[in-house]
């Protein structure tokens, strides 16, 4: 688990905010596939689950057609919308969690406050189990690279939500 001090959510769902470049690749999935785990365990009312990008170029659209077609294959609807990161994020959510090493970065320089620079994360870091230390950019590859962020992310949230689901 990353070194970060444990957030104070009794009473109200864990906040979770995946975050990506675009929005409309991993981040995204991210958040649909951890709704639909979180659900399959019972535990939708304790979670608010979202998705931000830190570039607004693709705001306001759904996800990657790719993106979307890789995953429907494996039973997952992604009909999110690309927004980009705000300040007020940083404040909101328990947990913001990105995908690779140019995500925390570019979260850590964003981040207005010491505390809200201890929520950012990368999500193979919840996972020991994974192959990789980040999840790779899968926007300028071919099929494999949409398979193998679904494959992370099928790996990786199990492992996020037992760490941080409340007890
Ligand atoms: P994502 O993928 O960060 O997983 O959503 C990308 C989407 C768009 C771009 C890059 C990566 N782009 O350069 O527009």
């Amino acid at each position: 688990m990353p070194p970060m001090t444990h957030p104070q959510h009794e009473g109200r769902p864990v906040r979770v905010l995946f975050v990506c470049l675009g929005n409309i690749c991993r981040s995204p999935s991210a958040e649909a596939l951890f709704r639909h785990y979180v659900a399959s365990q019972g535990a939708s009312e304790d979670y608010e689950i979202d998705s931000a990008g830190l570039i607004a170029h693709h705001q306001g659209e759904l996800p990657d057609g790719r993106m979307r077609a890789h995953a429907a294959r494996r039973g997952y609807t992604l009909d999110s919308r690309s927004r980009p990161i705000t300040y007020e994020d940083f404040f909101h959510f328990d947990y913001i969690i990105g995908m690779d090493e140019a995500n925390r970065t570019r979260l850590l320089e964003l981040a207005p406050t010491e505390e809200a620079a201890g929520k950012v994360s990368l999500l193979p870091e919840w996972c020991a189990e994974s192959p990789r230390d980040h999840v790779p950019d899968p926007y300028y590859g071919g099929a494999e690279g949409f398979e193998h962020v679904l494959d992370l992310l099928e790996l990786c949230l199990p492992s996020l939500y037992e760490k941080t689901r409340p007890t």
